[in-house]
């Protein structure tokens, strides 16, 4: 591999080829697993651990069978690259990982060709979802950008004049005589507060974000204190935190106002037996938003309802679009742009009948 990789700049010339090249490799969005001529995996870049959710400690020197079992494919191309000496080239290989999760992978894998003979084999993978999911990120990014501008816009029309009805709302109430007529003047007051609060919560997201240390437990913690008071029946909350997670910095508040949203979505979303899981990791190797970061903090925010109703699947995001008769449909839009205001992004999956979503968030600084 060595060779493969062309000393480009002074620096590099300081370091040895093979240096380099595991640092190029290291750095790979691709996962890159190596073989050697008995088929025991010799090395795995970071993003091959990721992909595969393994370390390289454990599966060091395993044989591709037992890294992916069921996977026949890829033990067979594997072997007939070995032999044959050539490249294989394939799409949307349905990968069985060790955890029991299935992903779906574009693969190639390429004979390591020294004297004429095979003596390696290298495996690159790529998540075949990754694509689509750039292409729809961009594509909702674009979108929501557009909303949040119009949106900002039509509040700030709506909060002028709002103040003033208010305003004249009170007056009248001081000179009316009829006390029966007070009950109308306090429903325009309620109701211009009722808007204002409305509007108050759409602008909070056009806030920049003012980043200090944060601890994703202890805002965890606290979010599930407020969304127990909220309820008075008892609410089953599962917690699998991942303790290794460290300190980040970001703008508390915005965090809690985001995991609030999701949460309260979830809670309404069950039923009285329902169930709440909130899982944290860390995750290697990600690219979010055309940047790749070493680290990301993953928040699943899991329940076991229904999901959101499939015709308002692809806009839930959006503002304004609700599935509840009681919902203004402004949390989910609201959450998505304090996570991305972060460098970070909310993710919707349905899997095993049950609700993801998950807050993907850098731990290292990225000013939006
Ligand atoms: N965990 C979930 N399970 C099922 N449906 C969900 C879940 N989270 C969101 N939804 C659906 O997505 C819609 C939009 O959610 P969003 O939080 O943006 O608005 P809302 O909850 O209706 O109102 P609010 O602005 O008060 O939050 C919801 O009305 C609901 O139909
Ligand atoms: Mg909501």
């Amino acid at each position: 591999m060595n060779n493969a990789l062309k000393q480009c700049n002074n620096k590099a010339t300081m370091e040895t080829s093979a240096q380099t090249a595991l640092r190029t490799v290291e750095h790979l969005a691709t996962a890159v697993l190596l073989f050697d001529k008995d088929l025991h995996l010799v090395s795995i870049n970071s993003a091959g651990e990721s992909l595969l959710s393994v370390s390289h400690k454990r599966v060091s020197g395993m044989r591709p069978n037992n890294i992916w079992p069921n996977s026949k494919f890829f033990y067979d191309a594997i072997q007939r690259s070995l032999y044959t000496g050539t490249t294989c080239i394939e799409r949307g290989v349905d990968l069985n990982l060790n955890s029991g999760q299935k992903i779906k992978v574009d693969c190639m894998i390429t004979p390591v060709v020294v004297d004429d003979v095979a003596e390696e084999i290298l495996v690159e993978l790529i998540d075949a979802h990754a694509f689509v999911r750039v292409l729809q990120e961009e594509n909702q990014e674009t979108v929501q950008a557009a909303a949040k501008e119009s949106v900002q816009g039509m509040a700030h029309e709506i909060k002028n004049p709002l103040g003033g009805i208010r305003g004249a709302a009170q007056l009248l109430e001081r000179e009316l005589e009829n006390e029966e007529l007070l009950e109308y003047t306090g429903i325009i007051i309620n109701e211009c507060d009722r808007l204002r609060n409305f509007i108050d919560r759409m602008l909070s997201t056009s806030t920049h974000p003012v980043k200090s240390d944060m601890n994703i437990h202890e805002v965890l913690e606290y979010v599930i204190s407020v969304v127990r008071a909220e309820n008075s029946h008892k609410l089953n909350i599962k917690k699998d935190y991942d303790p290794s997670i460290p300190i980040i910095k970001a703008d508390r508040e915005q965090v809690i106002q985001a995991v609030l949203n999701l949460l309260r979505n979830a809670v309404q979303a069950i039923d009285s037996d329902g169930h709440i899981t909130l899982i944290t990791r860390i995750q290697r190797q990600v690219t979010i938003r055309h940047k790749l970061y070493r680290h990301i903090i993953v928040l699943d925010i899991i329940d076991d309802g229904p999901g959101i109703p499939p015709e308002i699947e692809s806009g839930a995001f959006y503002p304004l679009v609700t599935g509840r008769a009681e919902g203004t449909g402004i949390g989910l839009s609201i959450a998505q742009q304090l996570i991305q205001s972060h460098g970070g992004l909310i993710n919707y999956e349905r899997k095993d009948n049950k609700t993801y979503f998950s807050i993907l968030l850098p731990t290292e600084q990225c000013d939006e």
